[in-house]
């Protein structure tokens, strides 16, 4: 989209313009997001005109998240679409890419469950390169949403339960299974910045009562799916990462545990 300047743009606000850059920055800093300037670098070049603008800083003025303002999040380098009602994908999450392409560099075959908007099945394909890629969600919206980022690589994707999803042909044959589960404790949603509380749907977020409910579901039947040396990778908080490690361990998977301190992301991995 081309950017709204001043020297750029016939529809540009005058620089006395309350859409002019300055007046924007003020907006959102009185809104209290904390990235005022490069926030507004962002909506004004995602706006066209200054009724463009103005809806959009009228929006993230009002609290929705910035990546649903402007229709995109950025992850490993891409640009994810995103839709209301979908979950933003979190740059935390990036190290869960990074610790699946260590550990299957040569990975052909990718499923990608709960993926939201597709951002790590999508991110996967683009490091590896051409693959057999499934993603799949128990949401309609986040499957549609999903099916706008890996159409470039080829990707398919279902609507289901988990595994239940899948083509059967798949089992035994995934090379890298990737399930960045709700794992939320349902008593701490309400504890959740209101961007998250208000704007995601309770299913990417809830992971019931240690949050630790669909994780266990994961490991249970990935086994089954993984082709031997395959891996499956879910990301937990720290203080579940124990419960969450014993869980791929009683599967008989072999296990470990990554960590990245500065993203604060604790990634659990089975191999089969
Ligand atoms: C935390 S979000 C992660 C989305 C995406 N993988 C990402 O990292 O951005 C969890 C996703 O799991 C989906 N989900 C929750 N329960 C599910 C289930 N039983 N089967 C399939 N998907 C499920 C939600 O709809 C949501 O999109």
């Amino acid at each position: 989209m081309p950017a709204l300047s001043p020297a750029s743009s016939s529809s540009s606000p005058s620089p006395s313009s309350p859409l002019s850059r300055e007046p924007v920055v003020a907006a959102l800093r009185a809104a209290g997001c904390v990235f005022a300037e490069d926030e507004a670098e962002l909506l004004l070049s995602a706006a066209r005109t200054p009724t463009e603008l103005a809806a959009l800083v009228e929006r993230r003025v009002a609290g929705l998240p910035l990546e649903l303002v402007v229709g995109w999040a950025g992850f490993c380098g891409l640009r994810i679409a995103v839709e209301p009602g979908v979950f933003v994908p979190r740059r935390r999450t990036e190290f869960l890419v990074t610790q699946a392409l260590a550990q299957a560099p040569d990975a052909s075959v990718v499923v990608d469950l709960c993926c939201g908007s597709g951002a790590v099945g999508a991110a996967l394909a683009d490091r590896l390169g051409p693959v057999e890629l499934h993603a799949a969600d128990i949401d309609p919206a986040a499957v549609r949403c999903a099916r706008r980022n890996v159409a470039a690589a080829g990707g398919r994707v279902h609507t289901g339960d988990l595994f239940r999803a899948l083509p059967g042909e798949l089992r035994g044959r995934v090379d890298i299974l990737t399930a960045n589960v709700p794992y939320v404790p349902t008593g701490e949603i309400a504890l959740l910045p209101a961007e998250a509380r208000d704007h995601e749907p309770q299913a990417a977020l809830d992971g019931g009562a240690d949050g630790l409910d669909v994780l266990r579901r994961v490991a249970a039947e990935a086994p089954r799916w993984l082709a031997p040396g395959g891996c499956v990778l879910t990301e937990t908080g720290e203080h579940q990462a124990p419960a969450a490690v014993d869980a791929f361990a009683r599967a008989g998977l072999a296990t470990r545990l990554a960590v990245c301190e500065e993203s604060d992301a604790h990634v659990v991995i089975g191999v089969r």
